[in-house]
């Protein structure tokens, strides 16, 4: 993820309006070999002269303001662009009308105008429709058949050139975005994981550490050697909270079933609730037995923390090619309405689906709450979720 570059707008539309500006620019040089050259002299009046130098200016103003005011990289038409087209287009076809025909070149940079600044599925029609101006502007002012093929010949390959550099150029920046997008998203699922990981670890120690602290307290008057057995116990717990808080967040913790089996049943004890764990079938995958500790976890969190119950049971057993987790308590569970604020269940179920399995919990119909995970034993493995990668 780190190896990802941050998307970055300013990038994405690189280079800024002025260097595509320079750039353009250098294009204008071949406005020197035909109308340049005969702004001066050629039995002109200054007048005269002034007058054609400032259409030669204006035109290429129009043409590189276009190039300003529009970024060809977005794939994107301004309004304001459509206006300027629509001068310089007008321009293309008044000057060599007005000045002669050595003003027939410029609908070539109204074909690369087009190529820049209309939307790419227009650009090619548009590289098209100045090829065929060029032709007839040319036939119709008399130039010579070589120039007639020269000036549209070129009208036509500058333009499609320019099309195919800006489609390119545009494919780039889009390239571009969607890794930024991949990075935000990976970024996104990190977070994700983090606050998830850090909700089941914390919901269960906490739990525990209020547990054993009302047991502590209880036994303060009578029993100060257990009062002080239990306060090192939550000195332990709680140290397990720090370093369990530590893997979350560098991404590290794996959840083990049988560990986790092991601490409810310590954990239930301190609550007062008796547990029968049954376990059937072959040790289940990496993957799918560190999802079911997750799932002990929250369960049994929630028994200690919601249900009152004087006895818990908790099963793992295979149906077929799916592993069912069961959990279920003698609660209060349906007495009241359930909360649904909590995040606990919510987070299981997005990381039980990421494993392409299903989560069923609620109050049983005759009495207490049941928690019910199921998940493909063979689990798709481009849908693992993410920090907890099968071994
Ligand atoms: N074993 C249970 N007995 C009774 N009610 C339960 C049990 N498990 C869950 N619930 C009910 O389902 C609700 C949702 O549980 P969930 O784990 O999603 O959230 P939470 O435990 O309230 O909060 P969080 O897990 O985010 O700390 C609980 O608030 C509770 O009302
Ligand atoms: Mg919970």
């Amino acid at each position: 993820m780190t190896s990802l570059m941050p998307f970055d707008p300013e990038r994405a539309s690189s280079p800024t309006r002025w260097r595509r500006a320079v750039w353009t620019s250098l294009g204008l040089v071949y406005l020197f070999v035909w109308p340049a050259s005969t702004v001066f002299g050629h039995g002109h009046s200054t007048g005269e002269s002034v007058v054609r130098l400032v259409a030669l200016l204006s035109y290429a103003a129009s043409y590189i303001g276009l190039i300003i005011v529009n970024n060809p990289w977005t794939g994107i038409t301004t309004r304001s662009a459509y206006v300027m087209l629509g001068v310089t287009a007008v321009l293309a076809i008044a000057y060599p009308i007005v000045f002669g025909a050595n003003w027939v070149g410029l609908p070539i940079y109204l074909g690369v105008a087009c190529a820049m600044t209309l939307p790419p599925r227009w650009a090619g029609r548009g590289v098209i429709a100045s090829t065929a101006l060029t032709f007839v502007m040319c036939t119709a002012l008399g130039a010579e058949g070589g120039t007639l093929a020269l000036l549209t010949f070129e009208t036509l390959t500058v333009g499609l050139l320019m099309l195919a550099f800006r489609t390119s150029r545009i494919l780039v920046v889009e390239l571009r975005e969607a890794r930024g997008e991949v990075a935000r998203l990976a970024a996104n699922e990190e977070r994700l994981r983090i606050a998830r990981d850090l909700h089941d670890l914390l919901g269960h120690t906490l739990s525990l550490i209020v547990l054993k602290s009302e047991v502590a307290t209880r036994l303060a008057d009578r029993d100060v050697a257990r009062s002080i057995a239990e306060v090192n116990d939550i000195e332990a717990v709680a140290r397990q909270a720090l370093a369990d808080v530590r893997e979350a967040i560098s991404g590290y913790n794996q959840r083990n079933l049988t560990d986790e089996l092991e601490n409810s049943r310590g954990v239930l004890a301190a609550a007062d609730i008796e547990v029968t764990v049954k376990t059937s079938g072959a040790p289940l995958p990496d993957q799918l037995d560190g999802l079911f500790g997750w799932a002990v976890r929250e369960g049994v969190t929630n028994i200690v923390r919601h249900s009152r119950a004087r006895t818990a049971t908790i099963s793992v057993h295979r149906q077929g090619a799916t592993a069912v987790l069961d959990i279920t308590d003698d609660g209060t569970a349906g007495e009241e309405p359930a909360s649904t604020s909590g995040n606990g269940l919510r987070g299981l179920g997005e990381r039980v689906a990421l494993s392409g399995g299903t989560v069923e919990a609620g109050p049983r119909a005759d009495g207490g709450f049941r928690l019910t995970v199921r998940a493909p034993i063979a689990a798709p493995a481009s849908r693992e979720p993410a920090g907890e990668p099968a071994s």
